[in-house]
């Protein structure tokens, strides 16, 4: 019988967490501030937009919404982050992504202040993450590693295996099991005998994007298996592991949804706070 990480129990522990951070910054005259940019109108991120707003609002903490229409110069854009910049009460700047074709996605991210870079995509904070000394992890790493954390999983000498090689995630969680002392693999479309090496895996962590992907014969018999996927089949959302077929075979997984999807916008308001907390020279 495998245990089944309860994400939604642990993000809402988080956020008690950083909801007692905020009353307390508050009391003390700092209210926390975050600035959430949406350009166009893509159903999914306006999704992820709103579920940021409303965490906002449970935990104290004032968002600012700048939802702008898709024809939104670059010239525009970059004078609104300037703007947030420069304000003392916006402690953070998300720019939901991806963003218009039009807009160069690079030049923005590096626009916004890598202490106000609660995504911590700006190469500054990517550089920090990559020495081991950071203030803000991307938000869906930060929240595995919050979930193991919280399961009392140990990585160090343990064989990590990532699949897929994103910015936002593979690349992140690769270092941060790896600072943990993890002995790590970050696969991708290119991998050679991916099966075999996933079949290595202490912990798997998934994040490729299709959904079903991790099937039982790729996963160790009582790994611990983390599903980052967000997969939509016939409107249901799914993860990138075939759960029912994995989850008797190993001793730990995440279930999509109510895994890493809730950690997800959690450790987003830790950013905030973090960055609130920084700005303000604000120690703890
Ligand atoms: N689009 C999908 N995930 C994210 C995220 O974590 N941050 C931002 N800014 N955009 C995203």
């Amino acid at each position: 019988m495998s245990r089944i990480i309860d994400g939604k129990a642990i993000s809402a522990a988080v956020k008690e967490r950083v909801k007692k951070g905020v009353a307390e910054l508050d009391e003390i005259g700092v209210p926390v501030g975050l600035a959430v940019i949406i350009v166009g109108d893509d159903p999914a991120s306006k999704v992820y937009v709103a579920n940021k707003k409303k965490a906002c609002e449970d935990l104290g903490i004032i968002s600012e919404e700048y939802a702008l229409p898709a024809e939104t110069t670059q010239e525009e854009l970059l004078s609104i982050i300037e703007t947030l910049n420069k304000r003392p009460s916006i402690n953070g700047i998300l720019c939901q992504l991806p963003l218009p074709k039009h807009l160069d996605e690079k030049l923005i991210i590096n626009s916004i202040l890598p202490e106000k870079d609660v995504d911590a995509f700006h190469p500054h904070n990517v550089g920090r993450i990559m020495i081991g000394d950071y203030d803000f992890v991307p938000c869906t790493p930060a929240g595995i590693m919050e979930m193991l954390e919280a399961e009392g999983i140990d990585v160090s000498g343990k064989s990590c295996v990532v699949i897929g090689r994103s910015n936002i995630v593979g690349k992140p969680m690769g270092m941060l099991l790896l600072h943990k002392n993890g002995t790590v693999t970050i696969c991708h479309s290119k991998t050679q005998n991916l099966k075999e090496i996933c079949r290595g895996a202490d912990i798997l962590v998934a994040a490729v994007g299709r959904a079903g992907f991790v099937t039982a014969d790729m996963v160790k018999e009582g790994a611990v298996v983390i599903d980052v996927g967000m997969n939509r089949v016939d409107g249901k959302l799914c993860g990138d592991v075939d759960y029912e077929a994995v989850k008797d075979k190993v001793s730990v997984i995440t279930p999509v949804p109510g895994g890493v999807g809730p950690m997800t916008i959690a450790m987003l308001m830790q950013n905030t706070l973090t960055a609130a907390k920084k700005q303000n020279n604000i120690k703890g």
